[in-house]
């Protein structure tokens, strides 16, 4: 046979050629320890219930939170992320059902934590909305127009007596996810305050004002009307991110989040880049979502989707992923796949 003179002699394909030789050149990796399991418990509730928008997520009792977070242990995760669903009768405007010890979040942080000990990384999502009556997360008050504002510096007040509470409970984490300016150092000094030195922080620093959370809030049971644009990010600001990461960071985070995280992946490598801690992303509820009903359709393969998507995510940036497939995906790797 001839040789076409215009034979490439640089051939990258003889490095896919095997899948050993695919295994030895493979430049990311996804670990179970990677992995974050975020985790809904409700209040009244006598059976765990299945949330319509995410097909095989369900709100715990506490406890099934506790066996939960016992298999989450088992299968060698990262940690779990625990976000609290009172009954609509405990919310108010302050959101105090988040700060009492009784509170089902705290209850619930307290029986994970006898559970698992220190064998997997407990958080707790530092948050108002879940508790509010209102829905915002943090404390609102009326501005000169007669319009609904949240008040920064009175939800910080709010934040330190959650995170304090939630540390108090057994959080080794507190996570605050509300995008208020001065959250991180006020946090961190409310915990200092408290004797609460090994408690970290992981600082939800850029988080967008998404359409991808729709199936979170009725996960959570959202009361809220209108939208969060006056705290969480535009989705066209890339620069935004920088500055909220490095403000979190000169705060005293311990680690910072970028959520969501498909399609965020530029703002995840950006952080990646400026970080000095380990980063965190958050594949969201839509996320999730969106692989679960198209592959209920045949219309994509879902597990190997759901690994392409979490190895993307590793790819851009994240040392650490929050995904609601975090105990699937911790079966498919022990499985090799
Ligand atoms: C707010 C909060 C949100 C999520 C977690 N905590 C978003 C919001 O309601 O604005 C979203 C998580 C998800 O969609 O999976 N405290």
């Amino acid at each position: 046979m001839p040789q076409n003179p215009a034979a490439p002699v640089v051939r990258p394909r003889r490095l896919r050629s095997t899948p050993a030789m695919r295994r030895l050149v493979g430049e990311t990796t996804l670990e179970a320890r990677q992995l974050v399991l975020p985790v809904f418990v409700a209040d009244g509730i006598d059976a765990p219930r299945d949330i319509t928008s995410l097909p095989g997520v369900v709100q715990h009792t506490v406890d099934s939170i506790r066996r939960e977070a016992l298999a989450a242990a088992e299968a060698g995760l990262g940690g779990i992320m625990l976000f609290g669903v009172p009954r609509d009768e405990d919310k108010d405007a302050r959101g105090s059902c988040g700060v009492a010890p009784d509170g089902i979040l705290n209850r619930a942080l307290a029986a994970v934590r006898e559970e698992v000990g220190d064998d997997l990384v407990v958080m707790a999502d530092t948050c108002l909305d879940e508790f509010t009556d209102h829905g915002h997360c943090g404390v609102i008050g009326t501005g000169a127009r007669g319009e609904v504002v949240v008040d920064n510096d009175a939800t910080l007040t709010a934040y330190n007596e959650l995170a304090v509470a939630q540390a108090a409970a057994g959080a080794h984490v507190v996570g605050p996810s509300g995008m208020m300016d001065g959250q991180i150092a006020s946090i961190r000094a409310a915990l200092d305050g408290q004797g609460h030195h090994d408690v970290a922080v992981l600082a939800y620093s850029a988080k967008y004002a998404s359409a991808f959370y729709g199936p979170f809030r009725e996960a959570v049971g959202s009361s809220l009307q209108g939208d969060r644009k006056t705290y969480q990010q535009d989705p066209g600001n890339l620069r935004e991110s920088s500055r909220e990461v490095r403000l979190d960071l000169d705060e005293g985070a311990d680690m910072v989040m970028v959520k969501p995280a498909m399609s965020y992946l530029d703002v995840l490598r950006q952080t990646a880049e400026i970080s000095d801690v380990p980063v965190a992303a958050y594949q969201v509820s839509g996320e999730y979502a969106m692989i679960s009903a198209a592959a209920e359709r045949g219309w994509i393969d879902h597990d190997p989707a759901v690994m392409e998507s979490l190895l993307s995510i590793r790819r851009a940036g994240a040392d650490i992923v929050l995904t609601y497939w975090a105990l699937l995906a911790a079966k498919l790797l022990a499985e090799g796949r």
